[in-house]
């Protein structure tokens, strides 16, 4: 019989985020700026699995992304499995999980937060894993997620 299983090249190196639910491959994309690089970046989009549904998927060429850097997807995609590659192998996989806290990468959507004057780098605590909410560390103020992904950065 032949196989239909091939729909995107394996790779020799780096990391391939998988199992990222259909339709949040792009926000993921765009918000780590996972392209702005040199490598290689592979993007399947509304690929079928074994299940029927659809997922995206991303890989990434001689890049491994650090445990906080992954978990840090979780955010947009808790779904999704983190696949070391080297060698063509799989020698890590292993599943993100929502950090307690979140460093840097996000602004506070409080305009009079403190955080905007000050040079400190943002801060925000994870309050609710169900229905994600985030806490800033200056302001104590409290907001959905939604606020933090529908911003373009
Ligand atoms: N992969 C790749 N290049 C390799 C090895 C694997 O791009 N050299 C990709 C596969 O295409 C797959 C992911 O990495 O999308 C995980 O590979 P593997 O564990 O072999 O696949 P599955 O067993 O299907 O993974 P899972 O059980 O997590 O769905």
């Amino acid at each position: 019989m032949p196989t239909k299983k091939l729909k995107v090249e394996a790779i020799e190196q780096g990391t391939v985020i998988d199992h990222i639910p259909a339709g949040v491959g792009i926000k993921i994309l765009q918000f780590f700026e996972l392209s702005q690089t040199s490598e290689r970046v592979t993007v399947g989009l509304n690929l079928k699995t074994q299940s029927g549904e659809s997922k995206d998927l991303i890989k990434l060429e001689n890049i491994e992304l650090t445990r906080e850097q992954s978990n840090q997807i979780a955010l947009f995609a808790e779904t999704a499995t983190i696949n070391v590659i080297r060698d063509y192998e799989v020698v890590d996989k292993f599943s993100v999980r929502l950090p307690e806290s979140i460093y840097g990468i996000l602004a506070c959507p409080n305009g009079n937060c403190i955080s905007h004057d000050e040079p400190v780098s943002s801060r925000f605590y994870v309050r609710s894993k169900d229905n994600l909410r985030l806490k800033c560390h200056y302001c104590e103020k409290e907001f959905r997620w939604q606020w933090f992904s529908d911003l373009s950065r």
